[in-house]
């Protein structure tokens, strides 16, 4: 993803001439300023979420304010996840359901130090219809029973996102048959506790997990049934598991021709079954799976349609993040909802210039040309960051078009009404913004962004370069992703927007941390949240659920998330911190750990960081992962010498022109100087999902980071 800016839009200007350029600027800039101040005025902020009086006498939450009652369904009759597919199946027969990518040519490419790359052409996108999908859920569902699933024990699915990934999903909720969820990348430990935890006896996986699963299937023995998917790979990895007697080994498509061939009646759910246990990959021990009743879900789905403008058949959703995790879950039933189409693509495939595209050949976003598209924050910053970068290369006349260009749709965005649309927006759009869209396929009119925080900076790029508003959601899988929701119309950046109709939010105070709702001119504190999309609770934990969920004296069920938050006039929140990332030092300063990193990621040379501060101790210190790119430039430009990347790190010039960087960063963003790292150690290898270092929405797992790079620390210290 870094390399996404891919081609600029050097050529249209070529094609202009330069008298173009001067005349359309004249055009553009100056001609609109003069209307704009004669004519021009701010945008009044409407309320967007409103007070409401709920549970008892410290009652007081937040609604939104287009729905005095909570949403809990799109439509009556659709209370669970079965109904609500059956019937929007039955809504949008002919419309296109589910794409998926044929693929044509599967290439390795050698580099230089001799690692072997897959690269993968693949065709355009083969759609199912929402009526054959139907049927093929209704296939599986009934195959489930022939090849002697129990309905009364659990299913998981353990795979990347792919078609048959929903068609299983739906599927087991056709005979009301929990589905348990992990994530690609958790590692066996945590798949082992999920499974027999749950003791899931049908799992549903990636053809190429299954020599995997043999190596650990001794640690399995609640499992009776494996379903795997096909494809080109698929015979040779079954072939060599079929010693695994004590499985029965179907593939995907054996199950579907079973259940066509002998159809089933349907054992259909009600509202308050248990529909998921998904596990989260929290950010301390073993994974905890929380338990998503269908009307949750449903709740989120139904919600979530009232934000995205328009949203229907028309639209095409590119689906790439991972279907375990609650938000690409939200998401792709939002889809379904509103009969939109859903193509499958992959983080690895997502661009013309993605790792394993091959050259020459079409990304997922350019051959599917979606007009909905998901995004994490740490996304978002890859776009932000491949662009300037290839704008910077370009230098010259480029770089001062575009920085034009942004300035003027940013002031346009921010303030007077006039600059929003019309011929302005229009030739900055041909000159500049055309060829960056052109990345993500040119059609995209709405983004999607969750799982953690998105900076404002970011936003707003993405805002201008891909000309759509972002939503920018908040919730946690406890509350079934669904909480907060920003607004199409709302111009404004770092808030997460009001309430979703499908839940109140409310703050209660953390008197020890210094966040209180009497706090001027904000009220501050814990955010919690109830409602319908509330989910039930850990599974098998009965103590932690009791910890951070608790029923009011209105049987309203809430949801303690840890983060701080405050609610703006127009009762939008905007999350500013997290208890948990709150540590008090030796003196009694308390230090934002994740405050302080976001301020120290501007420094160019930082890739990632991780601020670490302890109570015995009057300063905090950081590991960090330069940028290898701006670190290596520096050296040489420093006339430094060194033999890889991980010598350079452990040079004490480095580390020292590191540090200077962090504490200009640190400067601008006006920490205080208990703030300040006092100490850094350069670590060369990035934090990934697989690494187990960052979470899949590649979120700091504080813990584990702590304990990899244990001795690295108490160095610091020293
Ligand atoms: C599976 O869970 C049971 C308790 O339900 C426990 O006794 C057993 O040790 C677990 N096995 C593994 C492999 O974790
Ligand atoms: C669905 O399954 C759950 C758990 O097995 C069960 O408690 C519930 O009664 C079932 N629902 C219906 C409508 O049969």
């Amino acid at each position: 993803m870094k390399n996404i800016g891919s081609s600029s839009f050097l050529s249209i200007i070529k094609d202009n001439g330069i008298y173009g350029i001067v005349g359309a600027i004249i055009f553009a800039v100056v001609i609109p300023i003069v209307l704009a101040v004669v004519l021009g005025g701010k945008r009044k902020s409407k309320p967007r979420g409103v007070p409401v009086q709920v549970g008892g006498e410290s009652g007081f939450a937040m609604r939104n304010a287009r729905s005095a009652k909570l949403v809990e369904v799109p439509w009556e009759g659709a209370t669970t996840l079965a109904s609500l597919f059956e019937q929007s199946c039955k809504r949008h027969q002919q419309a296109k359901c589910l794409g998926t990518r044929k693929l044509i040519a599967k290439d390795f490419v050698t580099a230089s130090d001799g690692r072997k790359f897959e690269k993968l052409h693949l065709g355009e996108y083969q759609w199912e219809t929402y009526s054959q999908i139907f049927d093929r859920v209704c296939n599986f569902a009934s195959g489930l029973l022939k090849i002697g699933h129990d309905v009364d024990t659990r299913a998981a699915i353990f795979s990347e996102s792919r078609a048959e990934w929903l068609i299983a999903f739906q599927g087991f909720f056709r005979q009301n048959i929990t589905v348990v969820t992990i994530y690609a990348s958790l590692g066996d430990d945590a798949l082992i506790h999920s499974l027999n935890e749950t003791q899931v006896s049908t799992l549903v996986c990636d053809s190429k997990q299954l020599k995997k699963l043999a190596a650990i299937s001794s640690s399995l023995p609640s499992i009776k049934n494996i379903i795997y998917f096909d494809d080109e790979d698929s015979a040779n990895d079954a072939s060599a598991n079929q010693k695994i007697s004590e499985w029965k080994i179907s593939s995907f498509t054996e199950v579907e021709v079973l259940g066509k061939n002998n159809p089933a009646q349907p054992n259909l759910p009600i509202k308050k079954d248990i529909a998921v246990i998904m596990y989260t990959s929290g950010s301390t021990g073993l994974p905890k799976g929380v338990m998503m009743s269908h009307g949750n879900i449903v709740a989120t789905a139904a919600a979530v349609m009232t934000v995205i403008p328009q949203i229907g058949n028309k639209d095409l959703y590119l689906a790439y993040l991972p279907l375990a995790h609650v938000f690409e879950l939200a998401a792709e039933t939002v889809m379904l909802t509103a009969g939109a189409g859903i193509g499958y693509g992959s983080a690895l495939t997502l661009t013309d210039t993605s790792n394993k595209i091959k050259k020459g050949t079409k990304g997922d976003a350019s051959m599917l040309q979606p007009t909905l598209m998901a995004a994490v924050p740490a996304i978002l910053d890859r776009v932000r960051d491949g662009v300037l970068k290839k704008v910077d290369e370009k230098g010259g006349i480029v770089k001062k078009l575009f920085n034009i260009a942004y300035k003027r749709r940013l002031v346009a965005i921010q303030g007077s009404w006039f600059g929003a649309w019309g011929l302005e927006t229009l030739l900055w759009d041909a000159l500049v913004f055309k060829k960056i869209r052109s990345i993500l396929g040119g059609d995209i009119r709405f983004m999607l962004c969750g799982g953690a925080p998105l900076s404002g900076d970011t936003q707003r790029f993405i805002n201008i370069c891909m000309g759509a508003p972002i939503g920018q959601g908040y919730g946690l899988t406890e509350t079934c992703a669904g909480a907060a929701f920003s607004e199409a119309d709302d111009t404004s950046v770092g808030r997460v927007g009001p309430p979703l109709p499908c839940c109140y939010i409310k703050l209660v105070s953390w008197e020890e941390g210094g966040y209180t709702t009497s706090d001027k001119p904000l009220p501050r504190g814990e955010v919690v949240v109830g409602g319908a999309s509330v989910t039930a609770g850990y599974y098998n934990n009965d103590l932690k659920t009791e910890e951070v969920y608790k029923v009011d004296e209105s049987g309203m069920r809430w949801f303690y998330t840890g983060d701080i938050g405050r609610f703006h006039a127009d009762g939008c929140l905007e999350i500013i911190d997290r208890k948990k990332d709150i540590v008090k030092l030796q003196h009694g300063e308390y230090v934002s750990l994740g405050k302080v990193e976001a301020a120290l990621m501007s420094s160019n040379f930082v890739e990632n960081i991780m601020v670490h501060a302890d109570p015995f101790n009057n300063f905090c210190v950081a590991l960090v992962v330069p940028s290898r790119q701006s670190l290596e430039e520096w050296a040489n430009a420093a006339g430094i010498k060194y033999n890889d990347f991980s010598e350079l790190c452990d040079k004490t010039e480095a580390k020292n022109e590191v540090q200077q960087s962090l504490i200009k960063a640190a400067k601008t963003a006006k920490l205080e100087k208990f703030e300040i790292p006092a100490k850094i150690h350069l670590l060369p290898d990035p934090w990934t999902p697989e690494s187990g270092l960052v979470t899949a929405a590649l979120k700091l797992k504080r813990e584990q980071l702590k304990a990899k790079f244990k001795g690295e620390l108490e160095k610091l210290y020293k």
